[in-house]
């Protein structure tokens, strides 16, 4: 079996059109979708993702501020940003650019975000809406894979879904949303053993650790949709997912590839998560 690839890019592209003309209409009611993303630092990574970000607001006509803030910045004086930003009527979604340096403690920042404007939908709020199967904002990753999976009309309910990976950010968030929607979840992480006994068995493979290639063919049931959330760079400076595409493409029925996956659909979800918050607190 050779895989259809399931191109985030294309997708992404499509649902930041239909944004594009959702913000037009809401503009003509006086309604301007505003991001104000927080960066500390000056990560070359997180420098990159925060233009994406960017990039993809300017182009569906969010209006997106950068608050770029250097890495001396207190937990104190970030907390108090944070809550001008909760108080400033005009900002709807605010989004802290994780990590943070060492001397933040990252629980307390996420926690400070009033859970109306929590665009990323980490709060425990949002959370804990999310478990309960209340409407919230959903975490972007996990939000993106689900409209991918969607998308094809993939059948979620009765298939065994196995997650690698148990992150608080993709992960841990993504079986919660597969089993609302009616899957059976099993999560694999660096204490299971005998790992490719569980990811054999997938109906739906979900893939979150960061190790290049770490996925292979033998590791794959045949015909299982896989989804590659894994981006590493690896020696000769290209990016690679965790799964080995080579050869899972030929065992797969769907598969993600890295770049052009998972990584578009996260900021559109994010765009998506914006203009749910400015419609939210127009009411
Ligand atoms: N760092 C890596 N991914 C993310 C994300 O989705 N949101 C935030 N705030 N930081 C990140």
């Amino acid at each position: 079996m050779t895989a259809e690839i399931i191109y985030g890019d294309k997708l992404a592209e499509s649902l930041r059109l239909e944004m594009k003309s959702e913000v037009e209409t809401l503009k003509e009611k006086g309604i301007t979708p505003k991001l104000t993303v927080v960066l500390i630092g000056d990560d070359p990574a997180s420098k990159s993702y925060v233009s994406g970000k960017q990039k993809a607001a300017d182009f569906i006509g969010i209006d997106s501020t950068l608050l770029s803030l250097p890495t001396s910045t207190t937990e104190h004086e970030l907390l108090n940003t944070i809550d001008q930003l909760n108080r400033d009527t005009k900002v709807n979604g605010i989004l802290v650019q994780l990590p943070l340096p060492a001397h933040i403690n990252e629980q307390h920042v996420i926690e400070a975000i009033h859970p109306n404007k929590d665009v990323d939908g980490f709060h425990p709020i949002s959370i804990g809406r999310m478990l309960t199967q209340q409407e919230t904002f959903l975490p972007c990753t996990p939000y993106g894979i689900l409209t991918m999976l969607q998308s094809k009309n993939i059948e979620i309910s009765g298939k065994h879904a196995v997650i690698v990976g148990r992150s608080n950010i993709v992960g841990k968030p993504v079986g919660q949303l597969l089993l609302n929607n009616h899957a059976t979840v099993t999560y694999c992480h660096s204490r299971t053993p005998n790992m490719t006994e569980y990811t054999k068995q997938a109906d739906i493979l979900i893939v979150a650790v960061g190790r290049a290639n770490m996925i292979g063919a033998d590791a794959v049931k045949a015909g299982a949709i896989v989804i590659d959330v894994g981006v590493n760079r690896i020696e000769d400076g290209s990016l690679t997912g965790d799964v080995d595409f080579d050869s899972v493409k030929e065992k797969a029925s769907f598969l993600t590839p890295v770049p052009k996956g998972v990584g578009p659909m996260t900021i559109t979800m994010l765009m998506k998560n914006t203009i749910k918050a400015a419609r939210d607190q127009a009411e």
